[in-house]
């Protein structure tokens, strides 16, 4: 079944490649991805489905368009379209880092580095934090740190490895360790967002962007938060962040619906309009393999783990992918961007696409994406 779904996938995204252009794919409207110039935060996805379909197939199409997409990435860090949200990890993981990892090419090593040292302006020093979003003076969003940025913090994890430097790794460390202290709750679901006094550091309280209300578990939130600690387990060994990333992960489980793919948010009434968001599920999957690859082959939460994401699988891809659908453009139906900003609710996020993509190849091919080499 994985090969089969790879197959279809790797079919579309070639379909894809003449439908763009030299645009980029974000969310759907009608079915239709909209596109933009390279100036979003989910830009890196099409790099990274490129990069995926390249080493599934070894076709020269998918690489050519993928460092057709890393130029225009070094053209991005060049213009500093990357300044304002800390969305750089995203972005440079899975363009020019997965070429460096591919190819092992200087230049695209380089701009991965320089990737990383923007994102390093984030930091707020009193605070010990990485602000998310918004100007580093901004008076509201200058206290915020959201639980997507540990899907950042490989980039500096790895920038580390790479130059002997401790300063990225150090910002990651402690950007992790203030997420797992005040985003993940005592009973493991998660807040979206979390304010600090941006003067003194203080703590202020947990709030939401996305979710239902502010002490919701935001579904995407919680699969973030899977695999982001998964990942901080795996550059750091501190076993904190692999009992965090299991925690989370039985909680998503434990609160998922019959067919083992999510709605939109944990604590949403649900009933048959409620939306689902699929590509939440697609990002637990591959959380729940990485966590797997670190626990013992006796672990009963290993085997646990395993059939969860079997399940979840089998449901994204005969229930929620256009495998069925010759000519769609995404590859995963069902996912919900913003519902309560209405923004893209039960269509396709180009997010939820590479990280069902990735999951499939974990699966069929034991390979893990572009998050560490
Ligand atoms: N990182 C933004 C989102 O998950 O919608």
């Amino acid at each position: 079944m994985w090969k089969l779904a790879i197959e279809d996938a790797v079919e579309k995204t070639r379909n894809n490649i003449d439908r763009f252009g030299e645009l980029f794919p974000h969310i759907s409207m009608n079915g239709r991805y909209q596109l933009n110039e390279n100036n979003d935060w989910t830009d890196g996805f099409w790099s990274g489905l490129l990069w995926l379909c390249y080493e599934y197939s070894n076709e020269p199409i998918f690489k050519g368009k993928a460092l057709k997409t890393v130029k225009s990435f070094e053209n991005r860090l060049k213009k500093h379209i990357v300044l304002d949200h800390h969305d750089i990890g995203f972005l440079y993981s899975l363009s020019t880092k997965a070429q460096w990892m591919i190819e092992k090419n200087e230049s695209a090593r380089a701009l991965t580095l320089r990737a990383a040292d923007k994102l390093l302006l984030r930091w707020h020093e009193k605070g010990q934090y990485l602000q998310a979003w918004g100007a580093k003076n901004d008076e509201k969003e200058s206290g915020r740190i959201i639980i997507d940025c540990l899907l950042n913090l490989p980039l500096l994890y790895w920038a580390s490895k790479q130059t002997g430097d401790p300063k990225y790794r150090d910002v990651a460390l402690a950007q992790a360790e203030k997420s797992r202290r005040y985003l993940v709750r005592g009973d493991d679901s998660s807040y979206h967002t979390f304010f600090f006094n941006q003067e003194t550091g203080e703590p202020i309280g947990g709030a939401t962007h996305q979710g239902y209300t502010n002490g919701s578990t935001w579904t995407r939130g919680q699969a973030w938060g899977i695999y982001g600690f998964a990942l901080s387990y795996h550059y750091t060994k501190n076993s904190a962040y692999l009992e965090t990333a299991k925690r989370m992960a039985k909680y998503f489980i434990e609160h998922l619906p019959e067919d083992y793919v999510s709605y939109w948010d944990f604590n949403a009434p649900v009933d048959e309009t409620t939306p689902r968001d699929s590509s939440a599920t697609a990002i637990a999957a591959c959380g729940l393999l990485e966590i797997n690859k670190h626990l013992n082959e006796d672990d009963s939460d290993r085997s646990y783990f395993e059939d969860t994401v079997i399940k979840m699988m089998k449901s994204l891809v005969v229930n929620y992918s256009t495998i069925k659908e010759k000519d769609a453009e995404g590859l995963l139906n069902h996912g919900s961007y913003h519902v309560l900003g209405n923004l893209a609710i039960d269509d396709y996020m180009v997010w939820g696409d590479y990280y069902y993509l990735e999951a499939l190849m974990r699966l069929e091919k034991n390979h893990e994406g572009f998050w560490y080499e």
